[in-house]
């Protein structure tokens, strides 16, 4: 068993679960079963089918280079705080339009305050780049193109904000906590601070968290048609955050440059 997938090997559906129907595996920990033939999977509720309909972008997004080297534990403070202050821009964007339109149709059945991220990145950043922290959100290639779909989403067609919201939350919720550990271990830092993002304080049990907000992707008012739109707009943002880590590679390229010869902890970095 590889190194990665004897650490994530305690997840649910890891090693050992069913490998005999199991298809191509993601590095991460994520298992998604063969679809069911056609006509059963007509049946399918539209959660398994969102999922289903991802699994491959999923996937492609797990491969990208910046993903895999912090899964492998090579991820600098530089790198982190980069990611981290995409994710704010991101956020603050996505959590506007969700709140403008909590009383849409289709949003407000995954409108859920308490998953909020901007709070827990506000002080976040503020550890991690000091004070000043506003002075280092950059707008970014990648950055302005997610938000600006953020931003068209919310202006013409706020229903497909359902697919944003998935995409973000229910990934937090799932590998989130896999990525803080990692990353904990790369920087060497332990307590709260830099690492509050990954902790929901509303949210007590992740996994009952996740099968309720799937309920209610079940329970959504659509047609078929609009079923296929969010699932599309979901791939959509999973290719706009694979296109926030491709940007990020560039800086774990030199963070690795810097590690190999030295492997010191990066605790030091942090003293503004
Ligand atoms: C950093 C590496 C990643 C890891 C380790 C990871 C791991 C996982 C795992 C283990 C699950 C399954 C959880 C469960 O079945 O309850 C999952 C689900 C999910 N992940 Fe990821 N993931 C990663 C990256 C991402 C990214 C970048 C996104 C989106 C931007 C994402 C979005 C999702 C979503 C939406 C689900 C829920 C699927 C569903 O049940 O409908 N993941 N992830």
């Amino acid at each position: 068993m590889s190194r990665i997938t004897s650490l994530f090997s305690f997840l649910p559906g890891g090693p050992g679960l069913a490998s005999n129907r199991r298809v191509a595996q993601p590095t991460t920990g994520r298992v998604d079963l063969p679809l069911p033939a056609e006509q059963e999977s007509e049946a399918l509720s539209f959660s398994k089918k969102i999922r289903a309909g991802t699994a491959q972008a999923h996937r492609i997004t797990e491969s990208t280079q910046f993903v895999k080297a912090i899964l492998r534990g090579a991820v600098d403070i530089e790198s982190y705080r980069n990611m981290q202050t995409g994710l704010y821009l991101i956020y603050s964007a996505m959590e506007e339009e969700l709140e403008r339109h909590r009383a849409h149709p289709l949003v407000r059945s995954v409108y859920f305050p308490e998953l909020n991220r901007c709070g827990a990145l506000e002080r976040d950043l503020t550890f991690l780049w000091g004070e000043a922290w506003r002075e280092n959100l950059r707008i970014t290639p990648a950055r302005k193109q997610y938000l600006e779909r953020i931003r068209w989403v919310g202006e013409n067609d706020p229903g497909l904000l359902v697919a944003h919201s998935y995409t973000r939350y229910l990934g937090d919720l799932s590998g989130g906590q896999v990525v803080e550990r990692v990353v904990r271990r790369s920087l060497g830092i332990e307590g709260e601070d830099g690492f509050h993002f990954f902790h929901f304080d509303g949210v007590s049990d992740a996994k009952e968290f996740k099968n309720g907000y799937r309920a209610r992707l079940d329970a959504l008012p659509i047609s078929a048609g609009q079923a296929d739109s969010l699932i599309d707009e979901a791939n959509r943002v999973f290719a706009l955050n694979r296109e926030v880590f491709e940007e990020l590679e560039g800086s774990w390229l030199r963070a690795l440059a810097r590690l190999v010869p030295t492997g010191f902890s990066q605790r030091a970095a942090l003293s503004h």
